[in-house]
């Protein structure tokens, strides 16, 4: 059954904590936190100190998206105020292979995002450090963008690549009850949506369907 993971970037920013009870009641399986630092996207969202504020008001796995220009650095601060998954962007890491196994000394799920133009072979040699593959539909920074209908043959790729591996591929960007059924069928595990599931703000009715 696929996983649904909605984006708090679509949330009401000043009601998070409420946002968050609210897709934990409406059905959500883990809370996708898109963290952007304003230099490797053009946005600039949530800190540490706001995952922390959060933590305590789901037992919800948080998943946290680093669309940051320096992962190495904020790893520590988000392991700390209580990410379950930290995903880094490839084309933000210059060791990834070091990165991830940071990720995981500090007892996280080490995740991967790959831009839509980033080929999935950077993945090959670290399969063995991997536990989700976060694949982007849309261009990382905001919500409410259209699906990037060439990344279907990517999540394929990608999960034949990760065949016999224990990795989780996740898409994020685009989402809807049409797309989500077209990722599904190439392979995805996890779909992340802000959009699809806040629109019209009956979170459960918009999750269902999307399942
Ligand atoms: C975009 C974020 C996505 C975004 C998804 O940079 O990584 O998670 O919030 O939003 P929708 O579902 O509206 O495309
Ligand atoms: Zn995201």
């Amino acid at each position: 059954m696929v996983k649904i993971a909605p984006s708090i970037l679509s949330a009401d920013f000043a009601n998070l904590g409420k946002e968050i009870q609210a897709l934990d009641k409406a059905g959500a399986d883990m809370i996708h936190i898109d963290v952007m630092d304003g230099n490797f996207v053009p946005n600039l969202t949530f800190g540490a100190g706001v995952v922390k504020a959060l933590r305590s008001y789901t037992k919800l796995p948080f998943d946290v998206h680093l669309m940051v220009k320096n992962p190495d650095i904020m790893i520590p601060w988000f392991a700390e105020a209580g990410a379950d998954i930290i995903t880094v962007h490839a084309e933000a890491c210059k060791h990834l292979d070091k990165t991830l196994s940071t990720i995981r000394e500090y007892g996280k799920k080490s995740g991967v995002s790959l831009n839509p133009s980033t080929d999935e072979a950077c993945l090959k040699y670290v399969l063995d450090k991997l536990d989700l593959v976060l694949i982007m539909s849309v261009n990382p920074g905001f919500g409410g963008q259209s699906f990037i209908e060439s990344q279907l043959k990517k999540i394929s790729a990608v999960k034949q690549l990760c065949a016999s591996k224990d990795i989780k591929i996740e898409v994020d960007g685009g989402i809807n009850p049409m797309t989500a059924a077209e990722c599904v069928a190439a392979g995805a595990d996890i779909l992340v949506a802000g959009t699809a599931v806040f629109s019209g703000g009956d979170y459960q009715k918009n999750i269902n369907n999307l399942r």
